[in-house]
């Protein structure tokens, strides 16, 4: 009697249905699950916090999404007669028919592009996007030696890896309030370009500035991280046993609202006294990683802009799920492979390692593997005294995350 009514005064703070969800350890068959099957049947990690924790990225950068991709692939059999090879090319039509051009002869190897059934037998996502999310766990046992095949070589095809970066999710509501006018204004004074969604909205969350709302990010990460369904996203199936329905929602309609609207209360962080921000905006970084969009003091354009090929990656990837989101509609923008968004530096003293995939351990490397469109900055950076190049580094180290 006397107990729960302790209880209800200790635990002052109110309910949190959104908090709750966002640090839930989810299992199969999860009591929490409505009508679905809890966590998978593919997965990533288990709770968004294992991901996010504070907000953050994950700070030792080894919890990540693995994406899959085909890129060209290996020799034909040509006939090999001597001092003689060919400049060939060949494609492969979506019914499988091949065809090949021969031109000059040339020593260049002949590069083929693979079909899409050949593709859909390595993983059946391949079907409708060219890359795919590799998920790290699956409920059935055999999941763990099929995904260990995948990246490699078959016959002619090569599939190869690459990871994202959990990105930091501070002030997300904030970004999220931004018009869409307001990153289209920044990204024609800044010379980069914003992601054009097939509905016609304008992409702003996502290393590829790939999804428009924080709501349609936060369903999809369920469904996709987590393979917990929720209304408007399908779980990811699993690829060896493909399209299995699972017999109804893991997340209601309520439970996603009041998700949203948690992570949408993730402070941001304060803007900090910006002393050395002049060696910023002398080198250049200001003009994509602009101070204020719309007085969100944000540090980016949320545009795409074109980076070294050393940092190219497949620009579309998709879950495999039973009603696959990313379908080839033919509309809204190709983001090309070596086009990211501008990442926030809000926070960035705290949300190390860097870049989309997590390649840059320190500020200095993530600068330095600046190029395309940002190597005239980054050479500045480089040409920067020894103690200018450490005022502009304590510069980003006090733009600190939220306590
Ligand atoms: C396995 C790790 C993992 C889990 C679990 C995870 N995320 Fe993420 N999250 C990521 C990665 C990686 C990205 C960047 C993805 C990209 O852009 O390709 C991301 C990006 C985001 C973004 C976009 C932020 C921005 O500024 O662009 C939001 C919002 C988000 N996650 C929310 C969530 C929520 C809510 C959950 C739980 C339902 C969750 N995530 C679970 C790894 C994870
Ligand atoms: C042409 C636009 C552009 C310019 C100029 C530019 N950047 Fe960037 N910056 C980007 C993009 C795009 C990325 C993400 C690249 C990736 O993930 O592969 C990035 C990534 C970063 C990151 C990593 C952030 C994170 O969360 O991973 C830091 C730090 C950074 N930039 C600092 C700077 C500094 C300092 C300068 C000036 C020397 C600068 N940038 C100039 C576009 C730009």
């Amino acid at each position: 009697m006397l107990l729960p009514l302790l209880l209800a005064l200790i635990s002052a703070e109110p309910a949190d249905l959104g908090r709750d969800l966002f640090m839930h350890e989810w299992v199969p068959g999860d009591s929490r699950s409505h009508a679905g099957d809890g966590l998978g049947p593919v997965y990533n990690a288990a709770s968004c916090v294992a991901c996010h924790p504070r907000g953050g990225a994950s700070p030792e950068g080894d919890i990540e999404i693995i994406t899959a991709s085909s890129v060209s692939t290996g020799n034909m059999n040509l006939p090999n007669l001597p001092g003689f090879s060919y400049d060939a090319s060949f494609d492969y039509d979506s019914q499988g028919g091949f065809s090949a051009q021969f031109r000059r002869p040339t020593t260049r190897p002949a590069v083929l592009s693979p079909s899409i059934a050949d593709l859909s037998r390595i993983h059946p996502g391949f079907r409708d996007a060219p890359g795919v999310v590799l998920h790290r766990y699956g409920n059935a046992p055999a999941y763990r030696g099929w995904r260990s095949g995948v990246v490699g070589q078959h016959g002619s095809i090569v599939i190869r890896s690459s990871r994202r970066n959990p990105t930091p999710l501070f002030g997300v509501g904030l970004i999220d309030s931004i018009p869409s006018s307001a990153i289209e204004e920044a990204a024609r004074e800044s010379g980069g370009h914003v992601s054009r969604l097939p509905s016609g909205k304008v992409g702003r969350f996502g290393w590829k500035a790939q999804v428009a709302s924080l709501r349609d990010f936060v369903i999809q990460a369920a469904a996709v991280e987590m393979g917990i369904s929720t209304p408007g996203h399908p779980q990811s199936s699993d690829p060896i046993a493909p399209r299995q329905d699972p017999p109804g929602l893991d997340l209601s309609a309520e439970d996603c609202d009041a998700l949203v609207s948690f992570v949408g209360r993730l402070p941001a962080p304060l803007a900090s006294s910006p002393r050395g921000i002049a060696q910023f905006h002398a080198v250049g970084c200001a003009r994509c990683h602009r101070p204020f969009l719309a007085n969100v003091g944000l540090y980016s354009d949320l545009s795409l802009h074109r980076m070294s090929g050393e940092l190219s990656d497949t620009s579309s990837y998709a879950a495999f799920g039973s009603a696959p989101p990313f379908s080839a509609s033919g509309r809204g923008d190709v983001v090309a492979d070596e086009e990211w968004r501008t990442p926030p530096l809000w926070g960035v003293a705290d949300s190390a390692p860097y870049m989309h995939d997590g390649r840059a351990g320190s500020l200095d490397d993530a600068i330095r593997l600046h190029g395309g469109e940002a190597s005239a900055s980054a050479r500045r950076y480089r040409q920067l005294s020894e103690s200018q190049r450490a005022e502009l580094l304590a510069f980003l180290m006090s733009l600190e995350a939220p306590k």
